[in-house]
């Protein structure tokens, strides 16, 4: 590709001839006889370098409508290469031209090899500028893409998620995250928010599932004292303290359907009032919200609103079950190793081979949380120098699948659903803790509630 040059001179003679030498070596050039040509040029045109005259009216010899043009030029364009000729030879005027930003000079009339030295010298510093600046802005994109240290993405699964992320992070939309229990939702939520241009304010969470009916106003768009029996003080609801940042609603399934329409109404203008005010309040806020719910199904159900599910989900993302993101499976138990076993100072290598194959083979109902618990059990039990096979069945009865197999009557679980393997799992391992369902649900990997949810559902 030839570099393009302004050429600017009020002789029209000088400008033939000097076109006609850059087009023998190599150079496409446009020529104007005025600075104002000049400005008008670079406005509407790129160009690689300006070789420009000081002087554009006959018997001015001052340079001054030059200085000035260089002035011009340098307050819109700081890297553009400039270089100056100077009809008189005048020292004084190419050293003030220097000064306002032109890059050399050369003195008329020009000698050709030392005018086509000085173009392809400023040219090649000018390319490798342009390419550190580039190498500079990809490195700065590199470096926001990179994941937090301990996100593991391997699998194409999982890269596929963060595609999608890193292009949707940095944009004000609205994201639903779904996907099944301790798959990542919330520590995604985060992430996203660390990737956006509101990431220097607020990320306020809200459990939907952990706030009943009652609360639900206060908790979210707060309260002025005195608005009911227990309001001693004013308070700031959510929605406020994540005013320029991010609210990241989770459970959002949980929201009572007579609480839909007042949040709705909220997302939709930006307006709120807080419980016992008439004032209306300004938030600007990205939701990112959460589930392991069928939203859609739900909205079948008549359970959940559908425009609040439309304002919700202007992107959704689907972080994949383990069980599909294989390749994630050993990088995650050995950073969950590492973890353990300097947190217990346990002195253990590191994770069997045979071991390994199990963690990969097993399904994990509880997905990555499960396998953070596990690791940490095993590395408490491991009794030789790496974790075996063993140490994974040791801690709870349902490691691995022969184990649920042979439990559960030799049924082929593969022929479940995963509904109703999960029911299944959860009556087994209930039993197996004789009905404590706090344990059940710590040997699952279930929060509290996402476990009374399973029982719940099932009729358990
Ligand atoms: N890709 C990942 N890399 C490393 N750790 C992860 C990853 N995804 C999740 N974790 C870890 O797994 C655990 C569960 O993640 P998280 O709480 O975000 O899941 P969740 O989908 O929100 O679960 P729930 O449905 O119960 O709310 C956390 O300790 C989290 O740090
Ligand atoms: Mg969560």
């Amino acid at each position: 590709m030839s570099y393009k040059v302004l050429l600017a001179d009020d002789d029209i003679n000088i400008l033939a001839a000097l076109k006609l030498q850059l087009k023998v070596e190599g150079f496409v050039s446009t020529a104007v006889t005025t600075p104002n040509e000049v400005l008008k040029a670079l406005k509407e045109q790129c160009f690689d370098l300006i070789l420009m005259d000081l002087n554009y009216q006959q018997d001015t010899t001052s340079g001054d409508e030059g200085l000035t043009l260089i002035t011009d030029i340098r307050k819109t364009d700081a890297l553009i290469p400039i270089v100056a000729m100077t009809g008189w030879g005048t020292i004084d005027i190419a050293v003030d031209a220097m000064r306002r930003g032109a890059n050399d000079f050369i003195e008329k009339p020009c000698d050709n090899n030392r005018l086509f030295n000085i173009l392809k010298n400023l040219l090649a510093l000018r390319d490798s500028q342009q390419r550190s600046q580039r190498l500079a802005t990809e490195n700065e994109l590199l470096r926001k893409s990179t994941q937090p240290e301990h996100w593991v993405c391997q699998s194409k699964a999982m890269q596929q998620v963060m595609k999608l992320v890193n292009n949707v992070a940095a944009t004000d939309i609205n994201i639903l995250i779904t996907g099944e229990n301790g798959t990542g939702k919330s520590q995604l939520a985060n992430i996203i928010h660390q990737y956006s241009a509101r990431h220097a304010h607020s990320f306020i969470t809200v459990n939907m599932g952990a706030i009943n009916e009652a609360i639900f106003e206060s908790e979210l768009f707060g309260h002025v004292k005195g608005s009911f029996t227990d309001a001693k003080v004013n308070r700031i609801g959510r929605f406020e303290l994540a005013d320029h940042g991010c609210l990241f609603m989770d459970e959002i399934a949980n929201i009572p359907l007579s609480q839909q329409a007042k949040l709705l109404r909220v997302l939709e203008s930006g307006e709120f009032e807080k419980l016992g005010s008439s004032k209306s309040q300004q938030a600007s806020v990205r939701i990112i919200s959460a589930t392991n719910a069928d939203l859609d199904h739900m909205v079948s159900e008549k359970l959940f609103r559908q425009d609040l599910l439309f304002r919700l989900n202007s992107i959704e993302i689907l972080i994949p079950p383990l069980r599909e993101r294989v390749a994630d499976i050993p990088v995650l138990a050995n950073n969950f190793f590492k973890k353990y076993s300097q947190k217990y100072q346990r002195n253990i290598d590191g994770i069997s081979l045979a071991a390994m194959d199990k963690l990969i083979a097993y399904q994990w109902p509880g997905n990555i949380r499960e396998l953070d618990h596990l690791i940490e059990r095993a590395v408490l039990m491991a009794s030789s120098s790496e974790i075996e096979a063993d140490d994974l069945l040791l801690k709870s009865s349902i490691t691995n699948t022969s184990n649920i197999t042979d439990s559960a009557n030799n049924e082929d679980w593969a022929q479940l659903s995963m509904e109703e393997a999960e029911e299944k799992l959860i009556s087994l391992v209930l039993r197996r803790c004789s009905g404590n369902a706090k344990e059940a649900a710590h040997s699952l990997g279930y929060s509290k509630s996402a476990f009374y949810r399973r029982l719940d559902k099932f009729g358990l």
